[in-house]
Formats: structure tokens, C-alpha cells, sequence
């Protein structure tokens, strides 16, 4: 998967994203992540890319031409025929989820977009943008913690990109539910003992009760999770009683 993504801070992206698990994957070669330094694109001498809103306002809004010359750029580089999803990091777009990044590691190339300022002028958005995307009910800075934050959640679900691909599917918010707890040497630590089912060896009961531990966290945490999960009769009345 090849990931490019618009910035004028390409230090803070590719820092984050080159380390850990996503920095082992574009050193196999299965993620290719570039940051474009949309300054680079500048078409003043003082290398510029903002300027005042039209209308007055605070703050200062990212021009139109920089940014849809470094999209050019980036597209003419391109092999592939197909449209290429472009990905406005925005709190006003659609809230990210673990669904929306298993559908995105589908993709062969992905462009994000990273506004600052007070944003980006609205006639480039209306020409590149085919996604508005927010991670959550806050305003942040800039685009980049939220790109570098989908970038990470949408590789670990490309092939490859993690050691164990069951781990990505045996996880939080897999069926809708939250992840069990888990335990590591030693048995006893502060005087808190390992559950025993989990020295069983006994795989079924095992997973029995990881199954349940999850239902229970749920229940206890995420509620609202609960509606979408599919639950068997004993797994409802025992999400209840938590809730009770
Ligand atoms: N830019 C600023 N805040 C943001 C958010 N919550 N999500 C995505 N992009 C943003």
C-alpha cells in the first residue's frame, strides 16, 4: 500500500510513523508512506501558503494553489488508473472507526490531507476531497495527529504488517466487543494471582472465558457497544447482570 499525505509538517509525520510497527513495514516494503511538504509548492518567493479570509475572521486560511499543486504531484506520479481516495483531515467529517479502517487497507494508495490554520480553502477541498474524516469530538492543531492516527490503525490491518494476523482479528472491537484481559509471567505479582483457568491448559474453557471476561468488560465499559455485538442468550443475561 503506497500512503502519501499532504502537510506543511512532514518532520512530525514521518517521525511518528517511521518507528514501531509501521516503520518495521515500510522497511519489508509493504507500506510505502511519504510525507509532501505542501510548502514545496509555495508559488511565492517568501514560500507562503496562507493568507486572509475573505469576509474577515481570525486566523489565516491555507491557500488553494499550493495544495492542489502538491495533489498534482502526487497524482502524476501515479501508475494506477483508479481514483485515488483523498482523505481531509477535518472534525467536521465522519468519525473514524475500526470499520472504516479495515475498508480503507483495502486501498492501493491512499492521499491524506492535513489542513492548519483555520483551514484550507473550500473551492481546492471541493476538487481533491473525497473523504472527510475526523477522529473525534475535539479540535486539534493540525491534520497530522489525526492522519498519523489513521495511517497506524488502517496499516496494522494490511497484510503483513503485523507478525500475527490473527492478533488483528481477535481484538478490541472485533463481534463488537472489547478485548479480554491478559496476563504474562510472573503467576503471582503484587500479590495478585494469574487467573488459574489460564495455567488449565484447557483451550475450550479458555476460551469460554475469555468470551465471557470480554462480555463483561463490555457491559462494564462500552455499553453502547453491546447493540451491535451478537450475543447468545447466556452472554445477553450476563451482560445484564453487570449492567444490574
Ligand atoms: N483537525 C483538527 N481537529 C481534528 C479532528 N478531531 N479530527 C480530524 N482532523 C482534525
Amino acid at each position: 500500500m503506497n500512503i502519501h499525505i499532504m502537510t506543511l509538517f512532514p518532520e512530525m509525520v514521518m517521525g511518528g510513523l517511521s518507528t514501531s510497527i509501521t516503520g518495521r513495514a515500510m522497511e519489508k516494503g509493504i507500506l510505502s508512506i511519504e510525507a509532501v511538504n505542501i510548502r514545496d509548492y509555495a508559488f511565492n518567493k517568501h514560500q507562503s501558503v496562507d493568507d486572509y479570509p475573505y469576509g474577515g475572521g481570525a486566523g489565516m486560511l491555507m491557500q488553494a494553489e499550493p495544495v492542489y499543486q502538491c495533489y498534482q504531484a502526487i497524482m502524476e506520479k501515479q501508475s494506477t488508473q483508479k481514483k485515488v481516495r483523498v482523505l481531509y483531515m477535518s472534525p467536521q467529517g465522519q468519525t473514524f472507526s475500526q470499520a472504516m479502517a479495515e475498508e480503507l487497507a483495502k486501498e492501493e494508495e491512499l492521499i491524506f490531507l492535513c489542513g492548519h490554520y483555520e483551514g484550507i480553502d473550500e473551492r481546492v477541498l471541493e476538487e481533491i476531497v473525497t473523504d472527510y474524516v475526523s477522529i473525534g469530538d475535539y479540535v486539534l492543531t493540525g491534520g497530522e495527529l489525526p492522519a498519523m492516527v489513521m495511517v497506524d490503525a488502517i496499516s496494522r490491518m494490511v497484510p503483513g504488517v503485523l507478525h500475527n494476523n490473527v492478533s488483528a482479528e481477535f481484538e478490541s472491537f472485533q463481534d463488537s466487543l472489547l478485548e479480554y484481559p491478559q496476563y504474562s509471567r510472573p503467576e503471582i505479582w503484587h500479590e495478585k494471582q494469574v487467573p488459574p483457568i489460564l495455567l488449565s491448559g484447557h483451550h475450550a474453557n479458555i476460551e469460554k472465558w475469555r468470551r465471557e471476561q470480554s462480555v463483561i468488560r463490555t457491559a462494564k465499559n462500552r455499553p453502547d457497544l453491546l447493540e451491535k455485538a451478537e450475543l447468545t442468550e447466556d452472554e445477553k443475561r450476563l451482560a445484564k447482570s453487570v449492567r444490574l
